[in-house]
């Protein structure tokens, strides 16, 4: 009987410590996309600025990270990754999952479509700026500030 105690107490305490790697994982991992995400939207500044010189495959690899990016994130929200891993996701997602999702929908649709449409840096500089928009406005609501 003791030993039976003993089995279960070990395997519970192995249950709960791959959910807390699975909770964990899913943090890191949304955290790597979005800061790929960032890094791309960095590489679109210099160009749209003019700091570096405009370079169309370039163009339209941001929106192609973006556009994976947006197909990934959704998934990266289970239940038990509402705390930890020093996440910036706001209880907001959770409460509303089917805006969240929604908002990531339209920038999945919006970044595929500027990956056909991205032609020059005029083109660029309107399709960036309106992604630009989709960033904030998530951050804005799903994002807490830290
Ligand atoms: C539909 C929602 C949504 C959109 C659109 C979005 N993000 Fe995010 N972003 C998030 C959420 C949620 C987090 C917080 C993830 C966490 O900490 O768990 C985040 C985190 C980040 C981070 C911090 C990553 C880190 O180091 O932890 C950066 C940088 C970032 N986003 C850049 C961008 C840029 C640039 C864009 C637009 C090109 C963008 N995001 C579009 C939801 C979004």
């Amino acid at each position: 009987m003791l030993v039976r105690t003993a089995v279960c107490a070990a395997l519970a305490v192995a249950l709960s410590a791959s959910a807390v790697i699975a909770q964990s994982k899913a943090i890191a991992e949304r955290k790597d996309i979005m800061k790929g995400v960032g890094a791309a939207a960095k590489t679109g500044a210099a160009m749209a600025r003019g700091s570096a010189p405009y370079d169309n495959a370039k163009a339209v690899e941001v929106f192609t990270i973006y556009a994976n990016a947006a197909e990934k994130m959704p998934g990266l929200f289970p239940d038990d990754s509402k705390t930890g891993g020093e996440t910036t996701a706001s209880p907001k997602i959770w409460e509303d999952m089917a805006g969240f999702k929604a908002a990531f929908a339209k920038f999945a649709e919006s970044s595929k479509a500027a990956q056909s449409s991205v032609k020059d840096l005029d083109s660029f500089k309107v399709a960036f700026g309106e992604a630009g928009k989709q960033c904030g406005s998530c951050h804005e609501v799903y994002r807490i500030k830290k």
